[in-house]
């Protein structure tokens, strides 16, 4: 038994000790694109949902104000947070919440300047811009080239930005000159970690390199078959920088020798989006399509063993589910729960499906379409639905079009939802 299956175990018997060691965040209603930990601590969560989580322990508080998923989030100093999302918008939260600006695309990619002075925005509009914290306007640096996935503060007057186009730039803002390139990686850069004297990179076909920030030379490759790379944290005290990829994977690499230390798989499905380790480093916070964040005790983690890989953590991949289960955690979970009362989901709860009326789950908002509908759920109607498209069989339902296509895995999702949404 890993010392994971282990942790698990002492947390299903309630033994307090391990189980503090590692929480599991619950309640955003729809995956977790972004992780921030403030240097006090606080964690917080950009959720698909438009929400940001504030944690105290496991108990949420929720800022409301993004009108998309909230995809960026940086801690600047004094309890500053700011956020950016799917609807353009840089927010920032605290005593006097308000819109810093606004971009003409997807915000990727957020970070405070050092002396937190600034804030600095990256966007698939392809433009960087600077916000001035004491409300002056913002301004647009010299164009990246492409659109923004990643940036990183060395200083107050140089700022890392990398592209979907592959670039790595550095820009020097005493200058105000265009930005120069370090890196012409080929695939996208998604994300960027600064340790000293060096800057780390995960990029789009899985490539995981450093670089020696003087010399610009390659200090480390850290590459594994795994791609694309979706997270980069570094923590200080420690000298761990974890990496985590679209197979749901984080690794993790001790800065001082570049040798990996440990690898696991962190998610129950899907990529990891998010990671940010704890001040400490004893823990690493991750998000990912599952709708919930996980801290993990990085002591706990298996060690790397090259050559070793699957599963070796209690969450089970998709791959070893019966097929039904798959297919719901694959195509419905991400909006329907199966519990009963209110969830922050997009959809209403399955919970209790067969039998009941179409549209009456108390305190949903409803489309017209299904509002005093008079269909009754059931493996029949329920088959209908994802046969012929929830388009062609609820048409005006504000259920995304889907059609599952094979009978046998309409009939498997139908088995498993009658166990799994039955009343107590
Ligand atoms: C992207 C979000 C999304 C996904 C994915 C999704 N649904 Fe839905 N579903 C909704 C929404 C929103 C509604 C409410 C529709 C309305 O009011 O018109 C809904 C309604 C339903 C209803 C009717 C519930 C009721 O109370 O009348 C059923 C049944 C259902 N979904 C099943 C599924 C199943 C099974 C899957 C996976 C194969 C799935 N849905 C995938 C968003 C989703």
């Amino acid at each position: 038994m890993g010392r994971l299956a282990l942790i698990l175990s002492l947390m299903l018997c309630a033994a307090p000790a391990a189980a503090q060691d590692f929480a599991t965040l619950k309640g955003h209603g729809g995956p977790i694109m972004g992780i921030a930990v403030s240097p006090s601590g606080q964690v917080a969560t950009g959720s698909f949902d438009n929400s940001v989580g504030l944690w105290t322990g496991t108990t949420p508080h929720w800022l409301e104000g993004h009108a998309a998923a909230v995809t960026a989030l940086a801690w600047g100093p004094e309890g500053m947070l700011v956020s950016g999302g799917d609807d353009f918008a840089v927010r920032v939260w605290g005593d006097a919440p308000r819109v810093l600006g606004k971009h003409q695309g997807k915000v990727a990619a957020l970070a405070v300047s050092p002396d937190g002075a600034t804030v600095a925005s990256g966007s698939w509009d392809g433009s960087v811009m600077l916000w001035p914290l004491d409300g002056a306007d913002g301004t647009a640096l010299p164009a990246p080239g492409a659109g923004v996935n990643a940036l990183a503060w060395d200083g107050p007057e140089t700022l890392y930005a990398a592209t979907m186009a592959g670039a790595l730039l550095r820009y020097d803002l005493g200058t105000g000159e265009a930005p120069v390139a370090l890196v012409q990686h080929g695939f996208g850069i998604n994300r960027l970690a600064l340790g000293p004297g060096w800057i780390a990179y995960g990029a789009v076909d899985g490539g995981t390199r450093v670089l020696d920030l003087q010399t610009g030379a390659e200090i480390a490759d850290l590459t594994l078959d795994r791609r694309p790379i979706l997270a980069l944290s570094y923590n200080t005290p420690t000298h761990q920088l974890a990496v985590g990829d679209g197979e749901g994977y984080i690794m993790i690499v001790d800065t001082e020798n570049w040798q990996i230390t440990r690898d696991f798989r962190a998610t129950r499905q899907g990529p990891v989006w998010a990671l940010a380790f704890s001040p400490d480093g004893k823990v690493i916070h991750a998000g990912g399509l599952d709708d919930v964040a996980y801290s993990w005790p990085v002591e706990a983690l298996d060690v790397f063993e090259p050559g070793i890989t699957g599963e070796r953590s209690f969450l089970r991949a998709a791959e070893t589910m019966p097929n039904g289960e798959r297919q719901f955690m694959r195509k419905c979970s991400i909006c329907h729960a199966l519990t009963p009362g209110p969830s922050r989901k997009a959809g209403p709860t399955l919970h209790g499906v067969f039998g009941r009326r179409a549209g009456t789950v108390p305190g949903y908002s409803y489309s017209d379409t299904l509002d005093g509908s008079d269909i009754t759920w059931n493996a029949a109607t329920i088959d209908a639905l994802f046969d012929q498209g929830p388009d062609h069989y609820i048409p005006g339902s504000k259920m995304p079009m889907q059609v599952i296509a094979g009978g046998s895995d309409r009939a498997d999702l139908i088995d498993y939802l009658k166990q799994a949404t039955k009343g107590e």
